[in-house]
């Protein structure tokens, strides 16, 4: 706990002044924020307003227009730097088997087979998915897919883990399932996370963090610490409090 809260003074990612526009279009405007090593900083932001954009500005799939992203002081890089990112919606090889999409990420990175397996089987148990190792994506149902990639994320043990709203499609109950899932991993891993969600509810049972963007040409409206203990209650009067608090500083509609 103690090496944690020491860990968390460090920025992991610093972002300075970035702006990205699209042709006339104003995205990102002069936005500038810190991520703490070992964070989960969850975003929340309108639809439109440059949240997959500033993930894709990060790993280097957009050219920036102005401004920079670093990682531990030097700009990111998803060559160098061992990034895992979860994309918006399914993002699972269907012409591999699960076990295969799980080691996908090893594969990659050129782990040794013994080690590859170690890990492989390691995180199918964590996600649950042991038993359907020899299945195909087109064989599992909407969570378990995520689960897939969440494993696959994990077990290449990246020291930044970013995730694009990747519970949107999924029914609550599922939703609540794979976000203790994900809590858990980010305990025992330490792995600095960016979770983006339209959900003021998951933003506030996720992050430790809690950042609310504004309507396009995007800013950040305010950067919030979460102090709720863990497991969190969604029924507690603290965290009604605080999901009023997020919903206070949105005014999308
Ligand atoms: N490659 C592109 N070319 C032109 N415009 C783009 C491109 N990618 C994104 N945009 C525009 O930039 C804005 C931000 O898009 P982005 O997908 O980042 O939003 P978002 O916050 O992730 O939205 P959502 O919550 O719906 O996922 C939108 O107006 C979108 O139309
Ligand atoms: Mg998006």
């Amino acid at each position: 706990m103690e090496i944690r809260e020491k860990e968390n003074r460090q920025v992991k990612v610093k972002v300075s002044h970035l702006t990205k526009k699209f042709g006339d279009l104003l995205v990102l405007n002069d936005i500038s924020f810190d991520v703490e090593k070992g964070d989960l900083l969850c975003v929340v932001g309108p639809t439109g307003c440059g949240k997959t954009t500033f993930l894709n500005s990060l790993t280097k799939i957009y050219d920036v227009t102005s401004g920079e992203i670093l990682l531990d002081g030097h700009p990111a890089d998803p060559k160098k730097d061992h990034i895992a990112y979860i994309f918006q919606g399914n993002s699972t090889m269907p012409w591999l088997t699960v076990e295969q999409n799980v080691a996908f990420g090893l594969d990659i990175r050129h782990v040794p087979k013994r080690e590859k397996q170690e890990l492989t089987d390691r995180y199918l148990e964590i996600v649950g998915l042991t038993k359907y190792r020899r299945y195909y994506p087109k064989q599992l149902s909407a969570s378990m897919l995520q689960r897939v990639s969440i494993a696959r994320a994990f077990a290449t043990e990246p020291e930044l883990l970013l995730m694009d709203e990747p519970y949107g499609q999924l029914d609550i109950e599922l939703r609540f399932k794979l976000e203790d899932e994900l809590v858990r991993l980010w305990e025992m891993t330490g792995t600095t996370v960016i979770f983006i969600t339209h959900n003021i509810e998951e933003a506030v049972y996720l992050g430790e963090h809690i950042m609310v963007l504004t309507n396009k040409p995007t800013t950040v409206k305010e950067t919030m610490r979460n102090p709720l203990p863990r497991p969190r209650d969604i029924a507690a009067p603290e965290f009604v409090r605080l999901r009023e608090r997020v919903t206070d500083l949105i005014r999308w509609w």
